[in-house]
């Protein structure tokens, strides 16, 4: 096994295999910790965090005082794992070119910002957590007295700044609250970051397949774009970027190590390392959107801004994706262009909605974020189990991520397959689906689509699934 894989990771591979392999079969008790200390000769806590990690995906079940044991619903999640193939990747590097994106692809990024199959349909109840949220932003509205006459200042509420480190702080990243800017959403901060790093003509890498939102970014600013293979599993190919670099000069890099859209993919931290590496040897920004991190429902992964020590990482994130989308909240941490990001901010905006910020702050001190957090997750890991199983019985052969956070799997259908077409008949029906061709310039990924899960599968939300596999079907 790769010895750049965390010795946890390696050890709940081996559980996982010793599971889908027999040795342990359902209900069965697995060897006590101490056991499997011994075995691995390694450290208590190294196979706890194993064990939590499994115990998280519902693999396995812990029983007090009796240890752990496989469960009863094991074979549904893993046995699932094995019966999708990872979707392929390309290879071959394309030069620089400047973006163009048609009135079509603006129509379905606009629907598709939703990753939601069934748009209109009426959403349930607001959870808890919420509820609890929208009290805490009136409280903050009620108390403004004379307030609402000032701007806030550029950067952002320093309460909510605070707070915002002490989350970085959790996560391996020393954020200074001075490090941050507060912005409307993380689109926001990565328009600020490119707009104060970049020049009209440079060229920005990118993943591939990668974030849609990027690439009209790239277009309004006139910046040329690089597309770098990347994993589905992996992320970004740092070797492809390499090759890249010794060819053209790239100004800037945007990357999404943690969770990456389309397909999940979460970057192994030698990859981490060497893309630092390489951005410090070629004079390169690193622009991390680190927006689905958050989303994780074993461990939160470290941002990659916690490994940088040149300032080249510009870290853009926001509460879009864990708490709602509607806050309009992000934040960037410029690093070396810092100032310059904050100059951007206020020339632009002048200043983010206080009272907002104010309510979003007492959630996260009250423990109201944490809270939400907790149970989202836990939804979330169960929604994407359902996803799989459903797409267990689509009748023809698909290739699916599997990701272990994110919003949404990747699936790379037969290639005569044009998802765009898929899309057009698709949404006379009332049903969204994210094309593949939307997450590259080039149409490489005409037959692949994305498929969210970030809201419950509700009967007129899975019949609207099985309705796309016959349309899927027909094409
Ligand atoms: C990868 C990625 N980055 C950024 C954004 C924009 O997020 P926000 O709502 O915070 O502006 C999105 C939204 O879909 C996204 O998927």
């Amino acid at each position: 096994m790769n010895e750049a894989v965390p010795r946890y990771q390696r050890i709940e591979r081996w559980i996982k295999d010793g599971m889908s392999g027999g040795r342990w079969r359902q209900g069965e008790r697995l060897p006590s910790i101490r056991a499997l200390c011994q075995q691995h000769g390694c450290a208590k806590i190294t196979i706890q965090h194993a064990l939590q990690r499994l115990e998280a995906q519902g693999l396995i079940e812990s029983r007090e005082r009796s240890g752990f044991f496989v469960s009863t619903r094991a074979d549904k999640t893993e046995g699932r794992g094995q019966s999708f193939q990872a979707p392929k990747e390309f290879h071959q590097i394309e030069s620089p070119q400047p973006v163009s994106v048609s009135e079509v692809f603006r129509d379905i990024m606009t629907r598709s910002a939703a990753f939601d199959l069934t748009p209109s349909l009426q959403s349930g109840e607001t959870p808890h957590g919420i509820v609890t949220l929208n009290r805490s932003i009136g409280r903050a509205l009620r108390r403004q007295k004379g307030d609402y006459q000032y701007y806030d200042e550029p950067a952002g509420d320093p309460g909510l700044r605070k707070a915002l480190s002490l989350l970085a702080s959790r996560r391996g990243w020393k954020a200074d609250p001075a490090e941050l800017c507060i912005t409307s959403g993380c689109q926001q901060s990565l328009f600020l970051a490119l707009l104060a790093i970049c020049s009209e003509g440079d060229v920005v890498a990118v993943e591939s397949p990668g974030f849609y939102g990027v690439l009209q970014l790239l277009e309004q600013l006139r910046l040329k774009v690089i597309e770098v293979p990347t994993s589905l599993q992996t992320g970004m190919d740092v070797s492809a970027l390499e090759a890249i670099l010794q060819r053209w000069p790239v100004r800037a890099c945007v990357v999404s190590p943690n969770f990456a859209t389309p397909g999940g993919a979460l970057m192994p931290e030698d990859a981490r390392r060497k893309l630092i590496e390489l951005a410090n040897v070629h004079d390169m920004a690193v622009i991390e959107d680190d927006i689905y991190a958050e989303t994780a429902w074993t461990d939160v992964p470290d941002p990659l801004k916690s490994l940088d020590h040149s300032g080249r990482v510009v870290h853009c994130s926001s509460l879009s994706k864990i708490l709602s989308r509607d806050l309009r909240l992000g934040w960037v941490s410029g690093g070396r262009w810092h100032a310059r990001i904050l100059q951007m901010k206020l020339t632009s905006q002048l200043a983010s909605c206080r009272f907002v910020q104010q309510g979003v702050t007492s959630f996260i001190e009250e423990g109201g974020y944490a809270a939400f957090t907790r149970k989202f997750r836990l939804q979330l890991r169960e929604q994407r189990n359902q996803l799989l199983e459903h797409l267990a019985t689509w009748p023809f052969p698909l290739r699916v991520t599997e990701p272990e956070g994110g919003l949404a799997v990747w699936i790379e259908l037969p290639q005569p397959v044009n998802t765009i077409e898929v899309y057009r008949v698709a949404l006379s029906e009332g049903i969204v689906i994210t094309p593949g061709s939307l997450f590259s310039v080039s149409e490489r990924y005409a037959h692949c689509l994305r498929i969210g899960f970030a809201h419950p599968w509700v009967a007129q939300r899975t019949q609207a699934l099985k309705r796309l596999s016959e349309l899927l079907q027909e094409q």
